[in-house]
């Protein structure tokens, strides 16, 4: 069950702290910074104890840009979404951060501390969700046009007619037989049909902001194919900035303007997506470039697993986090842990050795071969 009881007492960046700490946007991008988040910190409650699964982020959206945020599974992607929408589950607290949101007016407010009364106020309205595995989450004895009805209705508007056009155009939009849908129980529909109704449902409000947690995962490659095509097609047409979850980095170059890559909790390299791709500074989007098939291109690419397992977040490693798993590390790497550092052209990332890193799938290897 969603908790609101979370929220944390907003402290406003200065100016001169923003610039210090923030992961800035591109160079390019000259739009405004629409969320602006500050050392986030989120923690589920174990029996042991507070596990910190979001630790310390910084993070700036420009208004029209798309982030995508990497990692592998249990790195906090999802929290850091549930987080935003103030949807974490009870035993969740966010422990430390602020998160600054600029509304479509231009107004500033501080996500984490806005009444629930106003903050219902900007979700699906100005911030949307399409939930992981949001293709099995569709009400499945409603027909998608009560859906979409009751949604709207839930926030304000019921014109049955106007929420009717606007269904049937969202519909459209993401590429399906819009009358047979609109009419259709979930059932009736194949999981692609359902992950495109549900991307459709969370434009219903026109929000400035759309988190997309995982959209292809569970759908075959063509149907990959199909949603990533409807989320490029959706964004030429409308104009939202979008935080693209995902676990494949090949995937979210398609789509993103800039990358940032997660490791148990912390973004641990952020830049361009050109960047990122081409010219990682992390060894971990290394390990994840090696380690998914591109779903572009026709050469065929050996894949190589990144070794080792994602660390208990209950007992951290010392110093860099992906030391034990790292091919480039040295003995600073199990003592210092290395801070997210500026490298130039907004590319940033948390490795000692980011001068060394190199994509050749060797060094990999190597370190699978020493076990
Ligand atoms: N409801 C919960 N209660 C306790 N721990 C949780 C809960 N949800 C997530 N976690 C833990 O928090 C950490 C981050 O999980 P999260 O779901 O945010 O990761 P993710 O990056 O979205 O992973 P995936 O790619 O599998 O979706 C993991 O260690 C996970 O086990
Ligand atoms: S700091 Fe060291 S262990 Fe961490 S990623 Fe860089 S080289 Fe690897
Ligand atoms: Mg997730």
């Amino acid at each position: 069950m969603a908790s609101e009881t979370n929220a944390r007492r907003y402290t406003p960046a200065t100016a001169e702290a923003a610039a210090k700490n923030a992961i800035r946007g591109t160079a390019e991008s000259t739009a405004p910074v629409i969320l602006s988040v500050r050392d986030l910190a989120v923690e589920y409650k174990t029996s042991v104890g507070w596990m910190q699964a979001v630790r310390g982020v910084d993070l700036d959206i420009r208004q029209g840009e798309a982030v995508a945020l990497i990692g592998e599974s249990g790195s906090g992607k999802s929290t850091m979404g549930f987080a935003l929408l103030r949807m974490l589950v009870r035993s969740a607290r966010i422990s430390q951060g602020t998160a600054v949101y600029r509304d479509r007016s231009g107004k500033e407010v501080d996500l984490f501390g806005m009444k629930d009364k106003d903050f219902r106020k900007v979700r699906w309205n100005e911030i949307a969700m399409v939930f992981q595995a949001a293709q099995n989450s569709l009400n499945p004895v409603m027909r998608i046009s009560d859906t979409f009805y009751e949604t709207a209705r839930a926030h304000g508007m019921t014109d049955r007619k106007a929420v009717r056009d606007k269904t049937i155009d969202l519909l459209k939009k993401v590429q399906l037989d819009a009358e047979r849908v609109y009419n259709a129980y979930p059932f009736e529909l194949s999981g692609g049909m359902r992950q495109r109704v549900s991307i459709a449902l969370s434009l219903l409000l026109d929000p400035q902001l759309i988190i997309l947690d995982e959209p292809t995962t569970a759908l075959d490659i063509l149907t990959q194919r199909a949603i990533i095509d409807v989320v490029k097609s959706l964004r030429d047409q409308l104009d939202f900035t979008m935080i693209f979850i995902s676990h494949d980095l090949s995937l979210a170059a398609e789509l993103a303007d800039r990358v940032a890559t997660m490791y148990a909790g912390e973004i641990v390299e952020y830049g361009p997506v050109r960047d990122v791709f081409y010219q990682p500074k992390h060894p971990y989007s290394v390990g994840l470039l090696n380690a998914v098939p591109p779903i572009v291109g026709e050469e065929f690419t050996p894949l190589t697993a990144i070794p080792g397992s994602t660390p208990n977040l209950l007992r951290m490693p010392t110093g860099c986090p992906f030391h034990p798993r790292c091919p480039f590390a040295t003995e600073i790497c199990a003592k210092e842990d290395p801070p997210l550092v500026d490298l130039g052209g907004t590319h940033m990332a948390a490795c000692h050795h980011h001068d060394k890193v190199t994509k050749d799938p060797a060094v990999w290897e190597r370190m699978e071969a020493a076990g």
